[in-house]
C-alpha cells in the first residue's frame, strides 16, 4: 500500500492541516514540519515549538473499525512509539492514556482526531489523523514556556532523526495494520507491561479534583483504567479523567 509522504518546512498545526484534507486524500498520508507555530496537544493545550525542538508529523489514515473502538487507536500508537524507541536504545514508559515517558518525564504526546468529513473515495472508512510529537531538544525558551516543567528529550543527531522517522513510521504501519485486524485486545498486554504506574498507588482527577484513590490494575479491552478500591474495581474512560501517582 502506497503511502504520501510530505515533508514541509513550516505550519501552524500538521493535524489541522491533515484534517481539513482529508475528505480530498487518496492515499494514506504523512505530513511532516520541521516547525508548527500553532501546535496542539489534547484537551485544547497547546504543543510548544522552537526551531528543531521537536519532532511534529501527523498521519491520516483509514480505518474500518467502528469510530467507537478508536479511542484505543492512541493507546496501541503508545505502544508502537515505545517499540520504536527501544528499536534505537531509548526505554520509554507510558502514561495513561497516550503520554510517552522517558525517565518520568513526558518525552512525546499523541493528539488522535477523527475526520467528521467523508473521504470522497473511501467513504465507507473511518479517516482518522493521528497526530505525534517527540521533544529532540528542551531550549531554555521551550523551557519556561512548557506547562508540564517535567519534560525530557532524545537529544539526537540528524542522522538519528531520520532513522527515528523511519523506524516510526515502519512500527505504524504495522501498529496499525494489526490494529485494524485485531483491535485494541491484541494490545492490552503490551500496553500494560509498558504503563509507568502499573500497580502503583494513584489519584484520579475529575474536573480538577482528586475523587478517586487506588491501585492501577491495568486498562481493559476498551482502554479504559482500572483501578482497585478497597476490593471494589472501577473502570475511568480517557477524557473524563486523568491521574497522578499518589
Ligand atoms: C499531547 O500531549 O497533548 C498531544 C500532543 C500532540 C502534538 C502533535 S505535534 C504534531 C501534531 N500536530 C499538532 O498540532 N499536534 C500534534
Amino acid at each position: 500500500r502506497k503511502i504520501a509522504i510530505e515533508i514541509i518546512d513550516e505550519t501552524g498545526s500538521t493535524n489541522t492541516d491533515l484534517l481539513k484534507r482529508a475528505f480530498a486524500l487518496s492515499s494514506p498520508t504523512m505530513l511532516l514540519a520541521r516547525r508548527q507555530t500553532a501546535g496542539r496537544g489534547r484537551g485544547g493545550k497547546v504543543w510548544h515549538s522552537a526551531p528543531d525542538a521537536s519532532l511534529t508529523f501527523s498521519l491520516a489514515w483509514p480505518f474500518l473499525r467502528p469510530a467507537a473502538e478508536l479511542a484505543g487507536l492512541s493507546l496501541v500508537i503508545g505502544v508502537s512509539l515505545a517499540r520504536s524507541l527501544r528499536e534505537l536504545g531509548v526505554l520509554v514508559t507510558l502514561k495513561w492514556p497516550n503520554d510517552v515517558l522517558k525517565d518520568g518525564k513526558k518525552l512525546a504526546g499523541i493528539l488522535v482526531e477523527r475526520s467528521s468529513e467523508p473521504n470522497r473515495q473511501a467513504p465507507d472508512k473511518n479517516w482518522v489523523i493521528i497526530g505525534i510529537g517527540i521533544n529532540l531538544q528542551l531550549p531554555d525558551e521551550l523551557e519556561t514556556q512548557i506547562s508540564q516543567p517535567a519534560a525530557e528529550a532524545l537529544w539526537l543527531s540528524n542522522m538519528d532523526k531520520n532513522l527515528l522517522v523511519a523506524t516510526l513510521l515502519n512500527q505504524l504501519v504495522g501498529t496499525f495494520t494489526q490494529f485494524e485486524s485485531d483491535g485494541l485486545a491484541a494490545f492490552v498486554t503490551s500496553w500494560n507491561a509498558l504503563h509507568a504506574y502499573d500497580r502503583k498507588k494513584v489519584i484520579v482527577f475529575r474536573d480538577g479534583q482528586p475523587k478517586h484513590s487506588g491501585m492501577v490494575v491495568g486498562i481493559d479491552e476498551y482502554g479504559r483504567l482500572i483501578l482497585e478500591e478497597n476490593g471494589n474495581r472501577t473502570a475511568f474512560s480517557a477524557g473524563e479523567v486523568s491521574l497522578r501517582q499518589d
